[in-house]
């Protein structure tokens, strides 16, 4: 008889503060870390679980968390954007985060959802199964390794975010990108061996990869070198196995896979592998397209137990920096393991644009500003996101009181058709000025809603990882081009489609997602990468009330943050 375990409450305290530390061959450097980790600590539950962290900012900034891809069922409060569903925690200040992990299994993560601090303040969430590894619906591996993809800033990330806020001009792409926090030696020759992280493994046994892209801004595509993969599941969601020598991950996404050695690798002595990633970056107009494709590798070697072999590690082939084909049949061939329950009757229709590069009049808030003055903006059927600064809007909609904090307006449709893969330069003018708003669209409770994700070129052509909190939604179908609203919905998948939290809208093309709205409260929907957020590529979903009580917005719990 399998013995099941009991639901059990895991508990943990977050020290939020400054860590000293150096890389690429820089001086120390002061960072914001959790316990003095980066990454920070692996959560690890089993499904049914109750987590409670309790977050203790030591640091000098603003701080929240977010669980990412967690369903936060009854839980809004415990969500963490800063001002969507909370106001955030001060210098000093403190906040319990409590939350089930009921209905869902597989690699997660959590990270600062407050300015660029999740950087560096992010770390694995990992639910096991309620009876054990043996029920995973793969072969049962030996061992479970968790590898967090990430990037690395030689300067202080919240002097980044503020810069860009004021001057209106995007941050620059990353000094390095990280494996387990460290860049590896492809960077500096002063870096190696200990800013290179090792993995190290025992032969003919079986591993499976937890791999998180925590990355700021940027999809990775991920090797190791004479190994491939069996991928079992993404975003925490069982796929069917799908055998790869590449995987491709964007910000927010995670991917399970069983690494796979080939012939002779897992059973000779001492044999050394560089894994390593490059960003995969279709923006055509790459403005740093050399100088990105020149950071090459972030690196870890993987070596094999009786080692090191003399002979220098093997690097793995890697994809241009540009393949959207190899990231495109990545991303669309998988499906999910079994036939899901897709809703197929739909409440409510949206079809979204989403675009870097319009701009934005400065504070005037009209058409007729000085041209001078415009920057940078992203935006969401022409509306730029921006956050309250009074209070939050979970507290705004628990206490009915919206005025100032946001508005029910965000458009169903664009204010203008247009063919939405032209090049920038013969696109309508008018769709490059928008403006700052804070839109949400209200669902009602247990709706069915389906949006069409469509990228546009206004001023770059880029996938953009869209993640939607609190709930998983099903990817029906993705295609490059305009999508189709007569030939497009025969491509569905309503069988086994994939289903996700972050989806990466292809470039120059669309993504078509359902989802059940039934979690009330207000859930943000955005592009995960922060240099584009920060710009306004989100909206709010706000789920209202059902009709009972378990069905209702909780009360706040008394030690909310107030601002
Ligand atoms: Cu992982 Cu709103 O983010």
């Amino acid at each position: 008889v399998a013995s099941v375990a009991q639901a059990a409450v895991v508990e943990y305290t977050f020290n939020v503060g400054n860590l000293s530390i150096s890389q690429l061959c820089q001086q120390e450097m002061i960072i914001t870390a959790v316990n003095g980790q980066l990454p920070g600590p692996t959560i690890v539950a089993t499904e049914g679980d109750t987590v409670v962290v309790h977050m203790v900012n030591e640091s000098p900034y603003n701080m929240t968390i977010h669980w990412h891809g967690i369903f936060q069922r009854g839980t809004p409060w415990a969500d963490g954007p800063a001002m969507v569903t909370q106001c955030p925690v001060r210098p000093g200040g403190n906040y319990t985060y409590r939350f089930n992990v009921t209905g869902q299994e597989g690699t997660l993560w959590w990270h600062s959802h407050f300015s660029f601090l999740r950087a560096t303040v992010y770390g694995a969430l990992i639910i096991k199964p309620r009876g054990g590894a043996k029920a995973y619906p793969f072969p049962v591996p030996d061992e479970e390794v968790v590898v967090i993809l990430g990037e690395w800033w030689k300067r202080n990330v919240y002097d980044l975010q503020q810069e860009a806020l004021h001057t209106g001009i995007p941050a620059a792409h990353a000094d390095a990108y990280t494996i387990n926090g460290k860049p590896g030696g492809f960077y500096d020759n002063c870096s190696a061996p200990n800013q290179t992280h090792k993995f190290e493994l025992k032969q003919n046994k079986t591993y499976m990869l937890r791999i998180i892209n925590a990355a700021l801004n940027t999809p990775l595509f991920f090797k190791v070198a004479n190994h491939s993969f069996n991928v079992v599941a993404a975003d925490a969601c069982y796929t069917k196995p799908y055998k790869t020598d590449v995987v491709v991950i964007s910000p927010g996404q995670t991917v399970d896979a069983l690494l796979v050695p080939d012939a002779g690798v897992a059973a000779a002595v001492g044999g050394r592998y560089y894994m390593a990633v490059i960003p995969y970056n279709s923006a055509v107009n790459a403005i740093n397209a050399s100088v990105l494709y020149s950071l090459t590798n972030g690196t870890a070697i993987v070596e094999y137990a009786g080692g090191p072999a003399t002979s220098p590690p093997m690097l793995p082939e890697m994809p241009e920096y540009n393949d959207t084909a190899t990231a495109h049949r990545f991303l669309s061939n998988m499906t999910a393991l079994v036939p899901n329950r897709v809703p197929l009757a739909v409440d409510t229709h949206m079809f979204v644009t989403v675009s870097m590069g319009d701009t934005f009049c400065g504070p005037e808030q009209t058409m007729e500003c000085n041209k001078n003055r415009t920057i940078f903006a992203s935006s969401m059927n022409n509306a730029s996101f921006i956050l309250p600064n009074t209070t939050s809007m979970l507290e705004a909609m628990y206490k009915g009181s919206i005025d100032g904090v946001y508005t029910r307006d965000f458009p169903d449709t664009p204010p203008i058709v247009f063919d939405y893969t032209a090049d920038a330069s013969e696109q309508n003018a008018t769709l490059k000025h928008t403006f700052k708003s804070t839109k949400v669209k209200t669902l009602k409770y247990n709706s069915t809603v389906q949006m069409v994700l469509q990228n546009t070129r206004l001023v770059s052509k880029e996938s953009h990882p869209m993640h939607l909190h609190g709930f998983n939604f099903f990817v029906l179908a993705q295609g490059l081009g305009n999508y189709n609203e007569t030939t497009d919905p025969a491509k569905f998948n309503l069988v086994d489609p994939q289903e996700r939290n972050t989806v990466a809208v292809p470039t120059g093309g669309w993504a078509v997602i359902r989802f059940i709205a039934d979690n009330p409260g207000v859930w943000f929907m955005h592009c995960h990468f922060d240099a584009h957020l920060e710009f306004g590529l989100g909206m709010v979903f706000e789920v209202q009330n059902g009709p009972t009580p378990e069905t209702s917005l909780p009360p706040p719990p008394s030690d909310l943050p107030q601002c």
